[in-house]
């Protein structure tokens, strides 16, 4: 069976995965986390923790709360900085044989083109994820990915300052998603990937106040997953490049929906706080399905359900 897969066809470098399970951005730490428990090796790519240009300390907790079927975070990008990034993850990636995508964030344009320009030619890095989730601080805090001009600014910075794989991963806090996909296509993406948490508030009856120290949080998990089909769907249909698909998978048969919804990948995201083994799983579980089912190649499956009877 062919479970590979190229999510850069139009990249110089390219990025080619062995199979199409990923994990999601601030959900698998720097892959180390879980090199103990699942073996990291057999994935098909690994999206680092977002990643900023200096050290981040992260949102006042609590910064979690479970909901119905659904987790609201407010990390608030709390990470290492790309400085260490660069001095203490990427020797240990360069020896993986999975490739190791880093997921930026910024506030303002320049700090998405600095970040490419710093991890450009670094040893141990695959690609880049550009997370356009985060507020435009010059333009009163909008999240860039929520217009499509300035996701295309975004994009077409990183573009300028780096050779890597870009893979642009969309917000789902916008009125028109394939739009938003559109331009970041017209900008020089090599991949999509959506969605990104849903904005949301959980109060806490007892105290009369929002329960998450930043009072907003982002919804991940099985409570969003429908909401995210009907993304890919969309954005497969508008755009002319590999789709990521990623929010609410659990098992492979979530997994399958998003491949045949036209997802050439999946990432895999909350799921692994309930089940380290997530990722696996729901890789063994498309191997079965592809066996049972008789289908020799991963690329019969993608975009399945959207061809006509
Ligand atoms: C605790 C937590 C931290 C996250 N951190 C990031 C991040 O740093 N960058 C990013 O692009 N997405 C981040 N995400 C979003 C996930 O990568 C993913 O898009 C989202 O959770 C939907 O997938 P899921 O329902 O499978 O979790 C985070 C999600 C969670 C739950």
């Amino acid at each position: 069976m062919n479970l590979s897969i190229q999510l850069a066809p139009k990249n110089q470098h390219g990025l080619l995965l062995t199979n199409p399970v990923m994990t999601a951005s601030g959900t698998f730490g720097y892959g180390t986390e879980y090199s103990h428990m699942l073996d990291i090796q057999k994935l098909g790519a690994i999206v680092c923790k977002g990643t900023t240009l200096e050290p981040r300390q992260g949102n006042p907790q609590p910064r979690l709360a479970e909901t119905a079927s659904g987790l609201l975070n407010s990390i608030g990008l709390q990470n290492i900085g790309v400085e260490a990034l660069i001095k203490e993850k990427a020797p240990i990636w360069a020896s993986w044989q999975v490739p190791v995508i880093v997921n930026i964030a910024g506030e303002s344009v320049d700090d998405y083109a600095q970040l490419a320009g710093k991890l450009d030619g670094v040893a141990g890095i695959s690609g880049i994820e550009v997370n356009i989730s985060c507020p435009n601080i010059k333009a009163g805090g909008a999240e860039f990915g929520a217009n499509p001009k300035s996701a295309a600014e975004v994009t077409a910075a990183v573009k300028t300052a780096t050779s890597l794989p870009i893979l642009v991963k969309l917000t789902p806090n916008t009125s028109d998603i394939a739009e938003i996909a559109t331009a970041v296509a017209e900008a020089g993406a090599d991949a999509i990937s959506l969605i990104n948490t849903l904005k949301g508030i959980v109060i806490d009856i007892t105290r009369h106040r929002p329960l998450l120290g930043s009072i907003t949080g982002g919804l991940s998990g099985p409570a969003i997953k429908p909401v995210a089909l009907y993304m890919v769907y969309e954005v497969a249909g508008a755009v002319d490049l590999p789709v990521i698909g990623c929010g609410g998978i659990t098992t492979a048969s979530d997994a399958i929906e998003f491949i045949m919804a036209g997802a050439s990948a999946i990432q895999v995201g909350s799921a692994s706080f309930t089940n380290p083994r997530a990722p696996l799983d729901v890789l063994e579980g498309i191997e079965q399905f592809m066996e049972k089912e008789g289908i020799e190649d991963i690329a019969e499956l993608v975009g399945a359900a959207r061809h006509q009877a």
